[in-house]
């Protein structure tokens, strides 16, 4: 771990990560076990991944925990994920809060169970204050209806005279998303070996690098996250421009 660490440049960090926990399913079911416990299992990777993150400095991790897709998922699983949200949220806040965590949540909040969306609220309200990592969690999520939703409430404005479609820019558009008071990801990891989005900030992820691992998320651990800090250090960022722009440039590719 502190040799791995020790390879990492602090200076040269993203500012943003974005993690697809995926895996947890089949890590239980390669035990013998119910699918469940590879979501129990899950929150001692969401603890370690915290950790590390706000020990480097990291100033946002988005944790992708529960999708729009996933109310489709059978009614025990469910509700299993939504009372696991609620305990963990409860005995875990003080700590957060002790680190200097700040909580926020992206998605149809107003869709979570009532008890959800109260543990929620107060742990946002407790930790709002703080101003160590930004942990960012993606509850009841789909990037689509987040997009669709963006240009709702920019018709919206037009329609109320507030607002000239000309004027109507990135740069507004990217106000009107979950994630207007964040940087976008520069780092997107997912776990368990799938390599795809599956409607996860995909206006935010334009020009995020993509680190895909087998490792299945209750396995996640920090020295899987510095390796994917490792990758993305080694890469060249080059955002449409040539290599040879890159090299001569002064900017930090960060
Ligand atoms: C990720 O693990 C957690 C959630 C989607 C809530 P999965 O539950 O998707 O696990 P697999 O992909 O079926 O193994
Ligand atoms: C994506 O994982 C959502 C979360 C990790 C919360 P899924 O396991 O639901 O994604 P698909 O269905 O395999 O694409
Ligand atoms: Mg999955």
């Amino acid at each position: 771990m502190t040799e791995l660490l020790a390879q990492v440049d602090l200076n040269r960090l993203p500012r943003h990560i974005a993690i697809i926990m995926d895996g947890n399913g089949r890590w239980a079911k390669e035990r013998g076990e119910d699918r469940v416990y590879g979501h129990y299992e899950g929150v001692v990777s969401v603890r370690e991944i915290v950790d590390i993150c706000g020990e480097i400095g990291i100033g946002h991790l988005t944790l992708y925990a529960f999708s729009a897709e996933n109310w489709n998922r059978p009614k025990a699983e469910v509700d299993a994920l939504m009372e696991l949200l609620v305990n963990t949220i409860r005995k875990e806040v003080n700590d957060l809060h002790k680190n200097n965590v700040k909580l926020h949540v992206i998605g149809d909040f107003a869709s979570l169970p009532p008890m959800a969306q109260k543990e929620m609220g107060e742990a946002m309200e407790i930790t709002a204050m703080n101003t160590g990592l930004n942990l960012i969690l993606a509850l009841s999520y789909s990037s689509r209806q987040e997009i669709v939703l963006a240009a709702r409430k920019l018709a919206d404005m037009v329609v109320t005279g507030t607002l000239q479609p000309q004027d109507i820019d990135e740069t507004l558009f990217t106000r009107c998303l979950d994630t207007a008071l964040f940087p976008d990801p520069e780092l997107m990891i997912r776990t368990s070996g799938e390599s795809r989005i599956s409607n996860f900030l995909l206006f935010q992820l334009a020009y995020a690098e993509l680190y895909f691992t087998p490792v299945h998320w209750p396995d996640f651990r920090k020295e899987h996250l510095l390796n994917a800090l490792l990758d993305y250090q080694g890469r060249e960022r080059r955002f449409g421009k040539t290599s040879e722009q890159i090299k001569n440039s002064t900017t930090p590719d960060v």
